[in-house]
């Protein structure tokens, strides 16, 4: 049995979507509703919406959707009986006794009380006699024991099953132990995860030991061997000790690439310092930095896969809305072999090395002017079209001009001819910037874009329609009898818009609110669809006469009278597309 449709909708009163969202997202008001950039994806004119009508939200720029429950699944990473938990909690709530199945949120309680007590018990471990090596480890790579504390690192042993045996004694199932992949279940029994290795626990903002990272202390491979992904954690949207830095209480971030870097940062004293778990940056990173940053250093190994990365960073954290550094660690060492070096004159080093940090534009000219040789005319010509490319990329035309006197004292050419070059290279930027969207909105409204309704791109004329009587249908329950009356389930030509109908139709004619339990019954892609679908421009327009005029369409189709595609019904959401494409561009 689901939660009661009376529940949900006092959570969703309770929970302006507006007020939630505003926590994460700046918004400004437009019309009725209100924009701002999407924390979804990475985006400098704002495209994320949010429908005060309907409590829900849409971004054009990257087709995510959803109501006030969705928003919070996907923001703070939680399911959907966990986000409807949060929810209550925020507004003084009780959940209700039953009526839901709890199951996997119990689970996930269950693993985040297993992850502190291995937490707890590799700590422990690291003082004991067993553990000796591991702390021996540590302090040879001049951790203090305040340190050690504070980040709550420890040790794990070479007894295969000391920490299954610990948690077995503090009543802990072994499904739960293997779900925290802190076990992994062999024939007839199960065995630790991590034997023999100095241990990183990864907490999320929270507060809740999430995962961890196990470093082994010789030149044994793996190196570091990292929690799978489990119930309560996906590495690649999560960053090590942004629990820690977010209070720095500056919004800065240094982005390390390890644990041992991290700490050894902070431990010099910035607190600020993150590290990405074993794998590149990801857009979903970028983003939750940007929750807590305007600004992020990036100070990675100076070897070659250290640069790379970095180029790679620079372009995600751009994209997220960051201003970027780069840090350069003098004698190609990382930041945690730099300081230790420095010994206690770390903090000024390191202060040091970051006031002398450049701007990302700065460090890719400096990555150019390496690989060309500007004595050469040649070698001149090459390092001025490359970096004339890079400087077309930036918007702020005070950063530009400060680049071109730059370049254009150090390459002895004029101001004007490098802008020139610029120019040509900004205006082919525009144009296939410009063609990209065009094929977007092409895509979209012959269907071949649509990820969900995968029947839409055969019938575009009939999907239009039907999401036309969905949206009407929403958005005027009363007239669910009338739409009966002429239109029946089976004249839907798309399997997907068809279930839709039939849904809605049910829960209104249980009446219940057709769209409380969307954000439980279908899947997020779903969601997006779906709210995309009301929320559009058309579906805004929609009245009686365009109600009828959709159904007549589908009728028609269905009876074979009129199968040509670019109908009547599409001209509405083409009018409406150019409508936003050039407020856009305005
Ligand atoms: P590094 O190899 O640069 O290690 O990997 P490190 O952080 O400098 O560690 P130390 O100083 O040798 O102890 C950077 C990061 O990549 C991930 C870890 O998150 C590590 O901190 N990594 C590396 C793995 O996940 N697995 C590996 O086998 C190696
Ligand atoms: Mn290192």
């Amino acid at each position: 049995m689901p939660l009661s449709d009376g529940f949900l909708q006092e959570l969703k009163d309770r929970n302006d979507i507006t007020e939630v969202a505003s926590s994460y997202v700046s918004l400004k008001r437009r019309g009725r509703n209100m924009v701002g950039l999407c924390p979804f994806h990475g985006e400098k004119t704002p495209s994320f919406n949010i429908y005060t009508e309907n409590g829900s939200f849409y971004c054009f720029g990257c087709g995510v959707g959803g109501d006030v429950i969705s928003f919070v699944m996907r923001i703070e990473n939680l399911d959907y009986i966990d986000a409807v938990k949060w929810l209550a909690q925020r507004a003084g709530m009780n959940m209700p006794e039953d009526g839901y199945d709890n199951s996997m949120s119990d689970l996930r309680k269950r693993i985040f009380e297993a992850n502190r007590e291995a937490a707890r018990f590799y700590y422990n471990n690291l003082y004991s006699k067993n553990g000796r090596i591991g702390l021996d480890y540590f302090h040879g790579r001049m951790l203090s024991d305040r340190t050690i504390r504070h980040f709550g690192l420890g040790f794990a042993d070479n007894d295969r099953h000391s920490l299954c045996r610990h948690l077995w004694s503090l009543g802990f199932k072994s499904s739960e132990i293997v779900a925290a992949n802190l076990s992994y279940q062999n024939e007839n029994s199960i065995s630790d995860r991590f034997n023999n290795r100095v241990m990183f626990p990864i907490i999320d903002l929270r507060g809740n030991v999430i995962a961890f990272g196990g470093r082994i202390m010789t030149d044994a491979k793996p190196k570091y061997l990292n929690t799978s992904d489990t119930p309560v954690f996906k590495k690649s949207s999560n960053l090590f000790s942004l629990n820690n830095a977010k209070n720095s209480g500056e919004r800065k971030l240094i982005l390390c690439e390890g644990y041992m870097d991290v700490i050894a940062v902070n431990q010099a004293g910035f607190q600020n310092a993150v590290a990405t778990l074993g794998t590149a940056l990801t857009s979903e990173q970028a983003l939750l930095m940007k929750r807590y940053a305007d600004e992020v250093i990036i100070c990675y190994d100076s070897d070659e896969a250290g640069q790379k990365a970095t180029q790679k960073a620079i372009n995600l954290l751009r994209n997220a809305g960051l201003l970027v550094k780069v840090i350069t660690i003098p004698e190609g060492k990382d930041p945690d072999e730099f300081l230790r070096t420095k010994g206690n004159k770390g903090h000024d080093a390191f202060k040091n090395v970051i006031e002398n940090s450049g701007n990302d534009v700065e460090y890719r000219l400096q990555k150019l002017r390496n690989t060309y040789d500007i004595l050469t005319a040649e070698g001149r010509v090459a390092y001025l079209t490359e970096a004339a490319r890079i400087l077309a990329a930036l918007d702020n035309p005070i950063e530009r001009d400060v680049y071109i006197s730059k370049l254009s004292k150090e390459a002895e050419v004029s101001a004007d001819a490098i802008k020139q070059q610029i120019q040509k290279q900004s205006r082919s930027r525009f144009y296939e910037r410009r063609k990209k969207e065009f094929k977007a909105i092409r895509d979209n409204l012959s269907g071949r874009g649509d990820r969900v309704n995968t029947e839409h791109y055969k019938k575009p004329r009939a999907t239009v329609a039907e999401e036309g009587v969905i949206a009407y249908l929403v958005k005027n329950p009363d007239k669910l009898g009338k739409i009966n009356s002429r239109l029946s389930p089976e004249k839907f030509q798309t399997e997907f818009n068809r279930k839709l109908f039939e849904y809605f139709s049910e829960r209104i004619k249980n009446s219940e609110d057709a769209l409380s339990a969307v954000s439980a019954d279908f899947t997020q892609d779903e969601i997006s669809k779906i709210y995309q679908i009301i929320n559009s421009e058309s579906a805004r327009m929609a009245n009686e006469k365009t109600l009828f005029e959709n159904i007549n369409i589908l009728n028609d189709e269905f009876s074979g009278l009129d199968a040509s595609d670019a109908g009547a019904a599409s001209i509405d959401s083409i009018e409406a597309e150019l409508r936003r494409l050039k407020e856009k561009h305005q």
